[in-house]
């Protein structure tokens, strides 16, 4: 017990993976990106002028995808990322950590300079269906940048 009072436990990766995670294939890599871009057309966005795409495996090998929605009340836009994952619950595609597929990647598209990473309301969202999700980002130039969740959230507040 240090002076706080408390002591620092470490977290371990097999202590957070609930054993469907895993690396996707470079076909389903392929698969989700070109998902990304198709969905990211109906992308509904009148007021940021950007658009964005994403696309998520489950444990099953469904894909689906969703485009940010905004509304003239600027605060209750919805993410392109939460959209997939809300469809995806929908459709009956996720489930608990404990029973249902989970999220195994998601792949987000936009047109800017860097590899758009997702928001940190939509991280938290990703992490209640998929916490060992892979996270690949893409511009339009075809920069990406992949990593874990737990990359990208650390530490996160979860049902698990
Ligand atoms: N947006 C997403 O859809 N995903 C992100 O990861 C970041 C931001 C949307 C929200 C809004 O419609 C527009 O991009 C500008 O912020």
């Amino acid at each position: 017990m240090g002076e706080t009072g408390w002591e620092e436990t470490t977290v371990t990766e097999a202590q957070h993976n609930d054993g469907r995670a895993r690396v996707p294939t470079d076909a389903e890599r392929s698969a989700l990106l070109t998902a990304a871009h198709a969905v990211r057309q109906r992308a509904y966005t009148p007021y940021s002028h950007f658009p964005v795409g994403a696309a998520l495996l489950t444990s099953e090998g469904a894909i689906v995808g969703g485009c940010n929605v905004e509304n003239i009340s600027y605060g209750l836009t919805n993410c392109a990322e939460r959209t997939a994952i809300f469809a995806a619950h929908a459709a009956g595609q996720l489930g608990t950590p404990q029973t249902g597929p989970r999220i195994v990647a998601i792949a987000i598209v936009a047109d800017s300079t860097a590899p758009p990473t997702p928001c940190g309301a939509c991280r938290q969202v990703l992490a209640e269906f998929g916490r060992d999700c892979i996270v690949i980002c893409a511009n339009l130039r075809g920069d990406t940048l992949t990593m874990g969740l737990d990359a990208l959230l650390p530490h996160a507040f979860g049902p698990w």
